[in-house]
């Protein structure tokens, strides 16, 4: 069944702890949470503080994608602030091979993220060591962009990778998702859609339709 980690990007922080429970009780499965420092993407959005109150209010796996640069010395913060999954760009740090390692020795999953300039080929020797890779199919920096229909061939060749080799990650796809281009995301073998602005713009009422649509 295909997982759907909701991108809470666009909620403003005083509306984070209702978003977070609806999202919560709609069935979402995990909370995608974009954490932007100004280096590796203009803006700045989320840090450590925001993981640390949604730990608070909800017990579903906070998949933290980093879009930061360097990557290294901000790890132990995110791990402690209670996050899942932690992937991150690995082009964004010179020591992303020695970043999977130590994630790994914590508590936490790692990951990796890659934009859509960059190919897969750059980073398959990380691809045994993670548990989850991200597919952009939108230029990272923020939410409500258009889906790159052009970078779900990725989707299908890390699904074919993983089973020629084996490898456990899980793939997800972030950046634009919405119910009319999911399904080429799902042929491809996507596991995780993060949906932001098709989920959040709409009232907390829909939020279980939609989730349930969108699988
Ligand atoms: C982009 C972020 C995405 C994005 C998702 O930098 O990583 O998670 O906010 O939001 P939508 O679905 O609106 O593209
Ligand atoms: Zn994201």
């Amino acid at each position: 069944m295909i997982k759907i980690s909701p991108s809470i990007l666009n909620v403003k922080e005083n509306d984070l702890e209702n978003k977070i429970k609806s999202l919560d009780n709609s069935g979402a499965d995990y909370i995608h949470i974009d954490v932007m420092d100004g280096h590796y993407v203009d803006n700045t959005s989320f840090g450590v503080e925001t993981i640390k109150k949604i730990r608070k209010v909800t017990s579903k796996i906070l998949d933290v994608h980093l879009m930061v640069k360097p990557v290294q010395h901000h790890i132990d913060d995110y791990i402690e602030a209670g996050s899942d999954i932690i992937s991150f760009h690995p082009e964004a740090d010179e020591n992303s091979l020695n970043i999977i390692k130590y994630i790994n020795q914590s508590e936490v999953n790692s990951g990796i993220a890659i934009h859509p300039e960059i190919n897969i080929e750059k980073f398959e020797h990380l691809l045994p060591l993670v548990k989850q890779v991200i597919v952009m199919t939108v230029i990272p920096g923020f939410g409500g962009q258009q889906f790159m229909e052009n970078q779900v061939y990725k989707i299908g060749k890390l699904n074919e990778i993983r089973k020629n080799k084996n490898y456990k990650y899980k793939i997800e796809v972030d950046g634009g998702i919405n119910n009319t281009n999911k399904d080429s995301c799902i042929n491809n073998g996507v596991d995780i859609l993060a949906v932001g602005s098709y989920l959040l713009s709409k009232d907390k009422t829909e939020y279980t339709n939609i989730i349930n649509s969108l699988r």
